[in-house]
């Protein structure tokens, strides 16, 4: 093992303050703390801080929604991301917050570093503008019809029917998501980051080691297209930091955001005796500093950040690893599948080690998708972690303490099998520095088979039986405690609450890599108990079902994180020939399939009582299609038939809600029957 002792500060990225922990969130957390409880565990001096993404748009409405100021919104916010983060045992050094005096100093500091040297320059644009409520909009709080196809509701940016892209100002009628005004175009004046200025720094920066491969040739697409200048600045009302010597005008959210890396480290410095921050964002750091992101917010990292730094004369990261998003059972998230989990419902049901080991089991280190199946879930953690780890403890502790007062022989039975052990230590170090700890578990899943071949082929339950053989069943049993110490050793940066345990039963200091090479010998240990019980199907129907009955219990339901309100307000008055024209129909939805290369659609087979339909409907995010077939819902049927990417629609469904995951087919009471018209 090394001897020098590296320097290392973690990160993951800073969750946004305005929605809770889902497990979608947590591979990120777990991953990032795996890596960070190896590199302690191997004697590095490794600080892992993390912080509250506080400021934006959204959170300011949403506090507004609440009737709350958005300072006591990001404070209750942090409470519950701080508490579930610590039921996950995510063990940060340090968790700050975005809104805080050192983000502030350090968006100035940036701010004006990278002014002075000519990289910030002002720019009026113009802009949707909600004369109600007297505010700028961000895109995504724009709807109206598609400029393409003609599609109502769509955002500001993209058209979730026909896949289109547009800027707002391009959308048909228009509407605020806040007000339901008709926005207006307005001039303002916005800052921006003179990106290009960075471009070679940048081509060097990406192709220098600092990125997976995967995602550098991702970035060469976007060096290809340009690097397009910033806009940096917000108008108020907005949430976040006024710039410095421009009153009313504000730092857009992600300037401050990644920022809150320093902060929260300035933060744990500032408390810390001997922990300097210049050691490690000073220009001649030597110290590590690695970003743990999702796929999502590349950009961000790996242009903006490390320009922003170098810009204002603070070292660059050493690397920033990206990894990919969470399906479940093969599909995103979904709310009505009550898949949409969040971390505190998983711990009302489930004990956290169990999805750190899934996770780990899963994780490599590149940027592909990971699926959480739970029917797989189960039967792995049972069948490894129970069936083979934990087994081993409790195949040999029941003998140690009738018949050997809890205490370990003085001799190992097999000396070499042990040293087979350690050495496979340095494959499995190798595997988590690399960040691939499926591979990791993979090589400690083989160590525990054959710790579990030892004891089958000794037999110390035929042994035990046996007159004057009790020397031997002492070392065989303090033997396969021996293996089960390094097992657990090795697993510890996943399963730190299990390695707690075991600890305790094994009465030794918390385990370090170095001190797993020397055997336990003539040591008492304590009185086995279980470290880990099987997971139940019930356990996990159960979750499932209170994730499903968040989403009925909750009133006037919150949106997810960036979406927008989901109250919309109530459309100008229409007359009754006007509704009348509209032939709704009630429909069997004969057969629902997914459509190849379509993000948001699904493709409906609608039965009207002997005349069928071919409709597209914007509803993937929130449906599994099997779950769809033969039920009945509402169909407009003499809407013009539409020409799609994907084929022509001849009608549309009715479905409430903001959209994504938020969608909800509308149903008749039992008794109507295909063809009916609603009237
Ligand atoms: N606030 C920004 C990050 C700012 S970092 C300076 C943000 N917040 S987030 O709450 O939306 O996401 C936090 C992290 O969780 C991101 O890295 C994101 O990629 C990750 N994930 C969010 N949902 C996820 C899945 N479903 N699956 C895997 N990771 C996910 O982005
Ligand atoms: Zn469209």
């Amino acid at each position: 093992m090394d001897t020098d002792v590296r320097n290392i500060l973690v990160t993951s990225a800073l969750p946004y303050a305005n929605g809770p922990i889902h497990i979608g969130h947590l591979v990120e957390y777990i991953q990032t703390d795996i890596w960070a409880r190896f590199q302690k565990m191997r004697g590095h001096r490794c600080i892992y801080v993390c912080a509250d993404d506080a400021h934006g748009t959204p959170i300011m409405l949403r506090a507004r929604q609440e009737g709350i100021e958005p300072e006591q919104l990001i404070a209750r916010v942090a409470q519950e991301h701080k508490a579930d983060f610590a039921g996950f045992r995510i063990g940060f050094d340090n968790y700050h917050s975005t809104h805080s005096e050192e983000n502030r100093f350090y968006a100035n500091t940036i701010y004006e570093r990278n002014r002075d040297k000519g990289h910030i320059v002002r720019r009026t644009i113009t802009q949707a503008y909600d004369p109600v409520e007297k505010m700028f909009l961000p895109d995504r709080f724009i709807k109206g019809e598609c400029p393409k196809c003609g599609a109502a509701d769509q955002y500001g940016d993209n058209c979730e029917a026909c896949g289109a892209s547009y800027s707002p100002s391009e959308l048909k009628n228009p509407v605020s998501v806040v007000s339901g005004a008709t926005p207006e175009q307005r001039e303002s004046e916005h800052y921006f980051f003179r990106l290009g200025d960075f471009e070679q720094m940048l081509r060097e920066w990406t192709r220098g080691g600092h990125l997976q491969e995967e995602v550098a040739n991702k970035l060469d697409e976007w060096f290809e297209a340009g690097l397009q200048e910033w806009d940096i600045s917000r108008d108020a009302p907005y949430f976040g930091f006024e710039i410095p010597d421009h009153p009313g005008k504000y730092f857009y959210v992600w300037l401050d955001a990644p920022i809150g890396y320093m902060a929260s480290f300035r933060n744990l410095c500032d408390r810390t005796e001997g922990l300097e921050f210049d050691d490690f964002w000073g220009p001649d750091s030597t110290a590590e500093l690695y970003h743990f992101i999702g796929k999502d917010i590349i950009y961000f990292h790996a242009l903006f950040w490390p320009a922003m730094l170098h810009g204002a004369d603070f070292r660059t990261p050493t690397a920033v690893y990206a990894h990919g998003f969470l399906t479940v059972d093969g599909q995103k998230m979904s709310k009505s599948r009550g898949t949409f989990i969040k971390a505190r419902t998983y711990l009302d049901h489930l004990n956290p080690e169990y999805l750190r080991y899934y996770f780990a089991a899963k994780l490599g280190a590149g940027v592909e998708d990971i699926d959480l199946n739970l029917e797989d879930f189960s039967a792995r953690v049972n069948a490894d972690l129970v069936g083979k780890v934990v087994n081993i403890a409790s195949r040999c502790a029941g003998f140690l303490r009738k018949r050997f007062d809890n205490r370990l022989s003085s001799e190992l039975a097999e000396p070499d099998l042990f040293a087979g052990f350690v050495e496979a230590g340095a494959a499995i170090a190798e595997r988590y520095e690399r960040r691939e700890f499926s591979h990791a578990v993979r090589e400690i899943m083989a160590l525990a088979d054959r710790a579990n071949q030892y004891i089958d082929e000794r037999k110390p339950w035929v042994i035990a039986r046996e007159e004057g053989r009790d020397r031997e069943l002492h070392q065989v049993c303090s033997m396969g405690i021996n293996l089960f110490r390094l097992l657990i050793g090795y697993l510890r940066p996943i399963l730190p609450g299990t390695a707690e345990l075991s600890e305790a039963f094994l009465q030794v200091p918390p385990l370090t890599w170095e001190a797993l090479a020397t055997p336990l010998t003539d040591h008492p240990i304590a009185r086995f108990k279980p470290l880990l019980t099987r997971v139940e199907t019930q356990q996990i129907e159960a979750m499932v079902a209170a994730s499903r009955e968040d989403l009925e219990a909750t009133p006037g339901r919150q949106p997810a994180a960036d979406t927008p309100l989901s109250r919309e307000p109530i459309a100008d008055t229409i007359e009754y020939p006007d509704f009348a024209r509209v032939d709704l129909r009630i429909v069997r939805i004969a057969a629902a399939e997914r459509v190849e290369g379509a993000d948001k659609l699904l493709r409906l087979t609608l039965d009207l009582g002997g005349e069928t339909r071919n409709v597209f409907a914007g509803i993937k995010s929130a449906y599994d299609p099997a779950d769809l077939e033969g039920r009945l819902t509402v169909m407009v049927a003499n809407l013009a038939p539409r020409k799609m990417r994907f084929g022509v629609s001849e009608g549309m469904v009715l479905a409430a809600g903001p959209g994504g995951s938020d969608l909800f087919l509308l149903s008749p009471d039992q008794g109507a029957e295909p063809g009916m018209r609603v009237k």
